[in-house]
């Protein structure tokens, strides 16, 4: 058993659904079902025994104790956070409290179970901390992509809660010796993501005839990772990663946000072209910039392709492609998701327990 937390947001789902597609152990869900967290995500997964859902806080201590007593997980893949950056820059103290608070949490109950553990038991375990590449701040046009080494520099107040949870799962392994993993990303984008960030609020936006908000000048450089390529280099990294090291995940795929605006414009002229027969570019409006915006990140990603033989299938064309058809393909979802009726559906599946 894995004790998977963040399950029901963008990622840890898509992980979740991935896991058990690729094997059959069983996966323990800890979440919060903040606005970000959807059980809609893992509506396939009612029923199915090797699956189970508990709607609670990382930061909550009696809980998360009872979750190892009681399930003795072999491993624990740390999704949960607070992860927009606006939504950091308007309110950071939700990101301190479960980010940095959280995780500490997670690690002391990790730390306690592990002592109740024989050596094999011991040695077998593993926590992987899903971490990000806003820690190693902002690049210059020409500077070299973020290895492992880079030095940490966040520059928001997401980033920079993020980084310290890398650190506390550092000296979780350095002190205490708990065998600790952690994986810095780059952009993801896929099935599932809360229409927020950028990629599907361009696409929900598109269709719903919205403009098209580019901060800035939109020559901000992401590198893009499609999810699917995450969860299959994280369940790489649980099986093969070294204890105490750190994996950077990312797919070469470096593009300024205008030129992924244009991409999903054209999927959609191409897909669902408007009624008046003009581009989706037309929706395109010039905003304020992001106060403390980074200008580029890039992963450099040849330690995990070369020491853990992982490599990212999907291309960014063929990655775009089957986003825009899931989004196309899953208006109930969208609509659900903006008018909060997944929130009835959780209400009416977990009895009053959603928050
Ligand atoms: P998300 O916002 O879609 O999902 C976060 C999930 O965590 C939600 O289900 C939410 O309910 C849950 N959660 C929040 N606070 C919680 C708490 N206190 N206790 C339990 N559950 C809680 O996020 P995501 O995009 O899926 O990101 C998942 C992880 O991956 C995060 O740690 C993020 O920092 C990291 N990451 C994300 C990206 C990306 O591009 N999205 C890239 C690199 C790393
Ligand atoms: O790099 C990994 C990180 O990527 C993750 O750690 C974060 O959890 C995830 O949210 C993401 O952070 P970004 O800030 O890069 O993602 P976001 O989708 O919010 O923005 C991507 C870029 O697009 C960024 O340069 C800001 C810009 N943007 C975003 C939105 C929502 C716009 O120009 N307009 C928008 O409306």
């Amino acid at each position: 058993m894995i004790l998977v937390t963040g399950g029901a947001g963008f990622i840890g789902a898509n992980f979740i659904l991935d896991w058990l597609r690729a094997g059959d152990e069983p996966v323990l869900n800890l979440d919060k079902l903040t606005y970000a967290g959807n059980l809609e995500n893992l509506a396939e997964l009612a029923g199915d025994p090797r699956y189970a859902f508990v709607q609670g806080d990382i930061c909550d201590k009696a809980l998360v104790e009872r979750l190892f007593r009681q399930h003795a997980p072999r491993a624990v893949i740390n999704f949960a956070a607070e992860s927009h950056v606006d939504r950091s820059i308007h309110g950071p103290g939700e990101f301190i409290q479960t980010n940095i608070l959280g995780t500490f949490n997670l690690l002391e109950c990790a730390r306690a179970h592990l002592g109740g553990l024989d050596d094999a038991a011991r040695k077998a375990f593993r926590f992987l901390h899903v971490s990000t590449d806003e820690v190693y701040g902002s690049l210059a046009k020409d500077d070299p992509a973020f290895t492992e080494r880079h030095r940490y520099e966040p520059n928001s107040p997401y980033s920079a809660s993020k980084a310290a949870s890398d650190h506390l799962v550092r000296a979780y392994c350095h002190t205490y010796g708990l065998p600790v993993l952690t994986t810095n990303c780059s952009n993801n984008y896929g099935p599932y993501q809360f229409p927020e960030k950028l990629i599907p609020l361009m696409i929900v936006n598109a269709l719903a005839g919205k403009s098209l908000p580019i901060y800035g000048d939109g020559q901000q450089i992401r590198d893009w990772l499609y999810v699917g390529d995450h969860c299959a280099a994280i369940r790489r990294v649980l099986a093969a990663g070294q204890p105490g090291e750190t994996y950077n995940i990312g797919g070469w795929n470096e593009k300024p946000n205008l030129d992924i605006v244009h991409a999903v414009c054209a999927l959609l002229d191409e897909l669902r072209p408007r009624a008046d027969g003009q581009s989706y570019r037309e929706q395109i409006t010039y905003v304020t910039d992001r106060p403390g915006h980074d200008r580029r990140y890039a992963i450099d990603a040849t330690r995990i392709e070369r020491e853990l033989g992982w490599k990212p299938q999907e291309t960014f064309e063929t990655g775009i492609r089957k986003t825009v058809a899931w989004y196309l393909d899953h208006p109930q979802w969208i609509a659900n998701v903006q008018s909060g009726a997944y929130r009835e559906w959780v209400e009416k599946n977990y009895g009053g327990r959603a928050s």
